[in-house]
């Protein structure tokens, strides 16, 4: 492994899978990234002059762009992080995300498979594997649970790992897949539950609640995905799916009640909306499989990286008041608006 072209790296965990890289290896790092609403090359200014680091504004969907840019910068390794991430998008216009995500993902692992790709890395997600019951604790998600989706998102992520499996068994395309639960941390655009609670806590306004607050996400700091996904790049067996989690499960109004109690907030400011429609209620990991296999786990303990996270976006107000503008704004109201009680 010495040239990853890492796509999507503009975005949240993209951006910091990349600092992490460049800091841990000496690894040439292609960022290649559309820059949609969500990409952002602000998150990667301490890098810019990095020699190991370019940037190629691309869309993976473009087939010759693609190709051309594997080829000027012979990347031998592609690490695909590029999609449409966000649950509440897909309800509104599910186009866009089948067509990156699932177009976009076969145009990279045909670039691959032709030019000969020594390792392709497809940065998936637990939503493929559907909800789990809130009251069955002794439940969570292993890689061999079938694919069970629910919203247009996570079917479109699934759809791409059904097509990575195709090109491992079809072509021998040298695969692999890793789903991650949610991740919280700095660079997360504030559409996600986290930084847009933060944000809204700092403003002073509502936080909007969905449904009864009582669905379960299991939250992983952003650095422990990326130490994931670098244990699976330089040890996972090919063919292979490998979950990465923390273990660390909360109901939805606890963490948005503790984002308001570091912040010196009433819970007044919580406000209850309409649920999300086909909402799953309950996301848990089993990360076995990559602790025993590649000896991986996660290094944050949550208290400490909620901290930190929450402190980064008091200090970068700037750049969350910047993303939270323009197209944003249109969205926001878009998604929030029917949803009052
Ligand atoms: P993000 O929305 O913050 O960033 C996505 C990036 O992809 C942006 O920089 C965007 O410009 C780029 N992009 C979008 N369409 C593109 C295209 N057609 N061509 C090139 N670039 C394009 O997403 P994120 O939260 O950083 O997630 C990254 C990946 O990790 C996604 O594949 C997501 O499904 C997966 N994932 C996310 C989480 C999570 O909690 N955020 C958890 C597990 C897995
Ligand atoms: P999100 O960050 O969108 O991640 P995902 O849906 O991919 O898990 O949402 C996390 C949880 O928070 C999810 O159960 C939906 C809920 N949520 C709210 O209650 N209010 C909000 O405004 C948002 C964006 C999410």
């Amino acid at each position: 492994m010495k040239n990853l072209f890492v796509t999507g790296g503009a975005g949240f965990i993209g951006s910091n899978f990349i600092k992490y890289m460049l800091s841990n290896y000496n690894y040439k790092i292609i960022n290649y990234d559309k820059l949609t609403y969500a990409g952002n090359l602000e998150n990667l200014t301490d890098v810019e002059e990095h020699p190991n680091y370019v940037f190629v504004k691309g869309d993976i969907c473009d087939d010759a762009m693609v190709r051309v840019t594997l080829e000027k910068y012979e990347c031998d390794t592609i690490v695909n992080f590029a999609a449409e991430s966000h649950v509440d998008r897909s309800i509104l216009g599910a186009k866009d995300f089948v067509i990156t995500n699932i177009l976009g993902t076969q145009v990279l692992l045909d670039a691959a498979k032709d030019l000969k790709i020594e390792k392709y890395l497809q940065v998936s997600t637990d939503e493929v594997y559907g909800s789990l019951p809130e009251d069955r604790n002794d439940l969570k998600f292993t890689e061999e649970n079938p694919i069970k989706t629910n919203s247009p998102y996570s079917a479109s992520k699934a759809s791409s790992d059904l097509l990575c499996n195709a090109y491992y068994q079809t072509h021998h395309l040298p695969v692999l897949i890793t789903r991650c639960s949610n991740n919280y941390g700095p660079y997360q655009f504030p559409e996600k539950l986290i930084p847009l609670m933060i944000a809204k806590a700092m403003d002073g306004e509502k936080l909007p609640v969905y449904g009864d607050g009582m669905n379960v996400r299991d939250w992983l700091y952003v650095n422990d995905h990326c130490s994931g996904i670098s244990a699976v790049l330089h040890r996972g067996k090919i063919g292979e799916i490998y979950n990465i989690g923390g273990n660390n499960e909360w109901h939805n109004i606890d963490i948005v009640k503790l984002i308001l109690k570091y912040l010196n907030k009433g819970e007044d400011q919580i406000q209850y909306v309409k649920d999300r429609p086909g909402h799953d209620r309950r996301y848990a990991i089993d990360s076995t499989k990559i602790q025993k296999e590649l000896g991986w786990k996660a290094f944050y303990k949550f208290e400490d990286g909620i901290k930190e996270t929450i402190q980064w976006y008091i200090e970068n107000e700037k750049w969350w008041r910047k993303v939270m503008s323009g197209e944003y704004m249109k969205y926001y109201e878009k998604n929030y608006a029917g949803k009052l009680l």
